[in-house]
């Protein structure tokens, strides 16, 4: 199978330490990916650069066979890549429907399309739709992480990053959020999504596990179903 997303020996350092001491992973053309790994392990820092928010020492990012060099995040949106950032920065004092049009912004000259992906999105979050006019600001936690999401695939990405979707959300929340990223993956986006929880494992095809910047596992999440690995690398049960 080809990959979409190919990282290879990627460096990233906020000063002098390097946060990623050079990690290689590749993600499959419509696979769900979880990457898990304990607080600061790196994560974050993983999926930022892949999106172009950070700029690697060293290390190649590579989508759909092209180097991304040093190409820009709004030019990474356009070539397919959507970022679903970590803490549901979603805009408050705007409704639901103007925070799902400002992530088409890329797609502005194809209003049939964001027309589609807007229909779209509302389908797979039904209560977003009931609350289209509403202020941001004034939902729910749950609803604000899927407004979240939601606005990620208004610019139809070919990959999906998303950042800890059910960080502070109640284990029934957190569980219909990822249903819905399986259901985003059926529909033919390929989705990396960055978790702590093991509970993302049973909606992956594939885990990776970070530790202090390094990739210490990779494999098929059926795996990780065995008690035994997921303590051993996640120190959870
Ligand atoms: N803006 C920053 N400046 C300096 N260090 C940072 C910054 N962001 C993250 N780090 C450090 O990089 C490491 C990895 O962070 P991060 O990628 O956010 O991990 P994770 O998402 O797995 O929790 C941590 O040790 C963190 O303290
Ligand atoms: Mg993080």
């Amino acid at each position: 199978m080809m990959a979409l997303l190919e990282v290879s020996d990627l460096v990233v350092s906020y000063d002098a330490f390097p946060v990623l001491q050079g990690i290689s992973f590749e993600v499959g053309e419509g696979e769900v990916c979880v990457l898990l790994g304990l607080n600061g392990a790196g994560k974050t820092t993983t999926v930022s650069t892949v999106a172009g928010l950070l700029r690697p020492r060293s290390g190649r990012v590579q989508f759909d066979g092209d180097d991304l060099g040093r190409r820009s995040p709004s030019a990474r949106v356009a070539a397919g890549i959507s970022l679903c950032p970590e803490g549901r920065r979603v805009f408050p004092r705007l409704t639901v429907r103007q925070n799902l049009r400002l992530g088409a912004w890329t797609r502005r000259r194809e209003p049939k399309l964001v027309r589609r992906q807007f229909d779209l999105v509302l389908d797979y979050f039904p209560r977003l739709a009931e609350r289209e006019g509403q202020l941001a600001g004034t939902l729910s936690g749950g609803e604000q992480q899927t407004l979240a999401v939601g606005r990620a695939m208004m610019s139809r990405p070919r990959l999906l990053l998303i950042d800890e979707a059910s960080l502070g959300l109640s284990p029934t929340v957190a569980r219909t959020v990822w249903e819905v990223t399986a259901r985003i993956a059926a529909d033919g986006t390929t989705v990396l999504m960055v978790e702590q929880s093991a509970g993302a494992l049973a909606f992956a095809d594939r885990a990776l596990i970070m530790e202090k910047g390094t990739l210490v596992y990779s494999g098929v999440g059926d795996e990780l179903r065995d008690v035994n690995l997921r303590e051993a690398y996640l120190g959870a049960g």
